[in-house]
């Protein structure tokens, strides 16, 4: 089978390499891929938005599965296009997709069906949203309603702070039409609970957790992700059988009866509380950089998933037991201004796995190209010697124009393997 991938990023590369795995794949295309993808695929020079051309190149191409990585194509609406041409695809409608392009669709959709998450109120009106905000505790969580690559979410500590983010948000309109959810606070430690779901059929993957802070100790400017890890011992079987059962099985059921299945990945952005797991977001996508330590456990052929998913038919997912834990590499300010096209060196040296998340080739050399670079996965019989594996592989990397977390997976490890 030929199998077309769409995107650029280490999530991808990182469903490029499970591909790599599976017998039945005779061929790998990714549009637009990067300098790392390029070396287990043939990388197409399309857009990830540029819907018609994608589908024009799968039909002439003769490729039999297309598999999404990023929430714009899926807003583009590049699985109806594919879907009216026939061509199987895997990954949401844009109806379906809503669960994570709006905000205010998924809050309704967990109160309707009684869904464990943050309480809310939505507003357009900048003096209502100011009035509620002001009679409330803080801090104050505000998200602006849209597609805004994260970073539509403010959590106001003042009533200044808040008024100047609803100012931003309602009256300026930074992103767009103005939408913003009002939500409660929540405390506890996050994960992110993927799950391969075609209609009401839902297989969990294993656990991962992301750092969306740039610096260690959690500090600094919020990011797309730092680094990731899994399993994750602080969240119990039980933990685990409360989110499918009460949390992503339920959505499932709901966006089929509210006709709009789901079929994909779906991803839960939990929250563990003092009152038990709550959704703190969904999407409706791979996550990126969690896919990256997920898909190297899995043991099972992702083709056959991929598939099934497509074709609402059964699957088994099988993992493997050893541990994951990934380090991204950012260029130096990122996720302020940065510079690119930057050499990196001493890539073959590396003894793990590198998926190439912002890289360009440039004849045999390997340059910078994003804000998040490189994402560098180690492996070990626990996240312990996953951590010393990963950090002995950044350092061989060589580029000074790199910065990286030391204390991924620090939640479950402490500091003290560093
Ligand atoms: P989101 O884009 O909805 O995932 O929000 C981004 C980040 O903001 C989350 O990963 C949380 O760290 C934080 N956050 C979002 N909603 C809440 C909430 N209700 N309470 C506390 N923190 C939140
Ligand atoms: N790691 C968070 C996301 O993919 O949205």
């Amino acid at each position: 089978m030929k199998v077309l991938v769409i995107g650029s990023g280490g999530r991808e590369h990182a469903i490029v390499d499970a591909l790599t795995r599976s017998p039945q794949v005779e061929k790998i295309y990714c549009a637009p891929g990067n300098a790392g993808i390029a070396r287990q695929a043939e990388c197409v020079a399309v857009k990830e938005t540029d819907v018609e051309a994608l589908r024009d190149f799968a039909v002439a191409q003769g490729v039999g599965l297309t598999v999404v990585g990023p929430e714009v194509s899926l807003a583009a609406g590049v699985v109806d296009a594919f879907k009216a041409a026939g061509l199987r695809i895997f990954g949401p409608t844009k109806a379906a997709a809503r669960i994570e392009s709006s905000k205010e669709f998924a809050k309704e959709l967990m109160a309707k069906y009684d869904i464990p998450t943050a309480g809310f109120r939505a507003f357009t009106d900048y003096a209502a949203a100011r009035d509620y905000v002001a009679g409330r505790s803080f801090p104050a969580v505000l998200k602006y309603d849209g597609l805004a690559a994260g970073k539509g979410v403010v959590i106001a500590q003042t009533m200044k702070e808040a008024d100047a983010a609803l100012r931003d948000m309602l009256l300026d309109d930074k992103f767009g039409e103005g939408k913003v959810v009002v939500e409660d606070y929540l405390e506890g430690p996050e994960f992110s609970f993927m799950c391969f779901v075609s209609g009401r059929r839902v297989w969990p993957m294993v656990l991962a957790q992301d750092h969306k802070r740039a610096y260690d100790g959690d500090c600094g400017p919020n990011t797309g992700g730092m680094g990731a890890y899994s399993p994750l011992p602080f969240v119990t079987a039980e933990d685990e059988k409360f989110a499918l059962e009460r949390i992503m099985q339920p959505v499932a059921d709901a966006m089929a009866d509210e006709g709009c299945p789901f079929e994909g990945v779906l991803y839960g952005g939990l929250m563990k509380t003092a009152q038990g797991i709550k959704v703190i977001e969904f999407n409706a996508r791979f996550g990126d950089p969690e896919t990256e330590v997920v898909l190297p456990r899995l043991k099972s052929d992702i083709v056959d998933i991929f598939c099934a998913v497509a074709e609402g038919r059964g699957a088994r997912l099988e993992w493997h037991g050893f541990a994951t834990l990934g380090i991204v590499l950012a260029s130096k300010g990122y996720p302020g201004a940065y510079e690119k096209g930057r050499e990196i060196g001493g890539l073959d040296a590396v003894g793990g796995t590198v998926y190439h998340m912002g890289t360009k080739a440039d004849g045999e050399r390997v340059l910078t190209a994003g804000g998040r670079v490189l994402f560098v996965v180690g492996r070990g019989k626990d996240l312990a010697e996953a951590r010393a594996n990963a950090l002995r592989d950044v350092a061989r990397i060589d580029c000074g124009h790199l910065f990286h977390r030391t204390d991924i997976g620090h939640w479950a490890l402490g500091n003290e393997n560093k």
